[in-house]
């Protein structure tokens, strides 16, 4: 059972919709959220809140099979809804997991209708909150308002981007009075042939499944900041897609956001590692100078430019390990010479060489070295730089006319 007391890094306890969470960890809907067990154990390994697979008007039959793997570190799946009918959610699920002392969010789909339906039952069985997921994004908005005419609870949208413009939907929403937001649910359609039995891996129509995991998160990641820079004063936003580590929820509270999903990380490597992701991110945040989730709430996003930014690169190499500064050392793994696309760079140990008539200042190189031997600068622009950045512009809006 995890107990935040043990911690001795920065808190990680925060806020959502006007709610203490112990961790900023959310269970988001799935599988591990198939009932009260599910929904217990997240809590105990240490979630701050859990949300409830999404509760429909009837239970679900799902395609055998419908959960497969893509890579050590993403899913895909044809997964629908929960396969308990609505009325075992509101009599034995949501009260249990309640009474073990979990923060519930009951996740509900995926109509106006069925929000009309669920809503006022989800928060009479003690839910604390409620999440509204549906298919299109013209169907979110009036589930939005009935469901913030039937709930005395906050209301949080589950944002997709399926749809073509997730932030704007979401600044939609908040106008329309949802509590938070959630950013983002898995994408898809996408297909996974089974090579050994020449056939779609997941039995869904089509062979179609929702692509989850590690290889969402760059997405999600964008679909918050966008929302959390138009919407500076707005802190209920939670990022949902690919968090697998505490790093990766830190990339997340960067962004703007004050909480996490996880559920693929669960799926993949059991949700007992949420006990180690809440004691890593207290060490991490200490190390990178943040006493608390919330201290590091939204940092990032002042240098996200509006514009295409054009400047150069200052490498500098340490090639020995130094224990006064720190310093690693090159480990001669060569990445930074494999990943040159130009082949500006070489390495003959210890001599780092880069051709500047070949080197495009991309900084690849820099980004893979694994010990940060090699580490790249970002120089102010120069008169020179601010004319290249000139002609770019002029030469974006030459094509818009076209
Ligand atoms: C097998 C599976 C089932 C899911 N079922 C639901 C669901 O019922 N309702 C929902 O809103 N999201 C559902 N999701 C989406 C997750 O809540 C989450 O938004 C998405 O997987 C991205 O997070 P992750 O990369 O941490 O998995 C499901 C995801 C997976 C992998």
């Amino acid at each position: 059972m995890f107990d935040p007391n043990t911690l001795t890094g920065a808190d990680i306890s925060t806020e959502f919709c006007g709610i203490k969470l112990r961790s900023p960890y959310i269970l988001s809907s799935g599988p591990l959220g198939y009932g009260a067990k599910g929904l217990i154990r997240a809590h105990q390994a240490g979630c701050g809140a859990v949300v409830t697979k999404t509760i429909r008007i009837g239970r679900a039959i799902n395609p055998v099979r419908h959960i497969a793997a893509f890579g050590n570190t993403s899913l895909v799946n044809c997964e629908k809804w929960s396969d308990l009918e609505r009325e075992q959610w509101y009599e034995q699920e949501i009260p249990q997991t309640k009474a073990a002392g979990a923060v519930v969010i009951a996740s509900v789909g995926h109509t106006p209708e069925e929000a009309r339906v669920i809503v006022k039952d989800a928060q009479k069985a003690g839910a604390d909150m409620i999440e509204l997921v549906s298919y299109t994004e013209e169907s979110l908005l009036p589930m939005l308002e009935t469901a913030k005419n039937l709930a005395d609870i906050p209301v949080i949208c589950k944002l997709s981007a399926n749809w073509p413009d997730a932030a704007a939907t979401g600044l939609r929403c908040l106008e329309r009075g949802a509590d938070g937001i959630c950013a983002i649910d898995s994408i898809g359609p996408v297909l996974k042939i089974d090579v050994e039995h020449a056939r779609p891996a997941l039995a869904g129509a089509e062979g179609r499944g929702w692509m989850s995991g590690e290889a969402l998160r760059p997405l999600s990641l964008h679909v918050n900041a966008a929302i959390a820079k138009a919407a500076p004063d707005f802190h209920n936003l939670y990022g949902s897609g690919g968090c697998m580590s505490a790093h990766d929820a830190v990339e997340y509270f960067m962004a703007g956001c004050s909480c996490v999903g996880v559920c693929s990380i669960g799926i993949l490597r059991g949700i007992d590692s949420v006990e180690r992701m809440c004691r890593d991110l207290s060490a991490l945040l200490q190390k990178l100078g943040y006493p608390s989730v919330t201290a590091a709430r939204g940092v990032a996003l002042p240098y996200i430019p509006d514009r295409d930014v054009v400047s150069k690169l200052k490498f500098s190499f340490e090639p020995f390990a130094n224990e006064h500064t720190g310093a690693r050392g090159c480990s001669n793994c060569r990445r930074c010479v494999t990943v040159c696309a130009y082949g500006a760079r070489s390495l003959d140990y210890p001599d780092m060489h880069v051709d500047p008539s070949l080197c495009r200042d991309c900084g690849a190189c820099a980004d893979v070295c694994p010990t940060g031997a090699l580490f790249a600068e970002i120089l102010p622009q120069s008169a020179d730089d601010l004319e290249r950045e000139a002609e770019l512009a002029a030469l974006d809006e030459k094509i818009k006319l076209l």
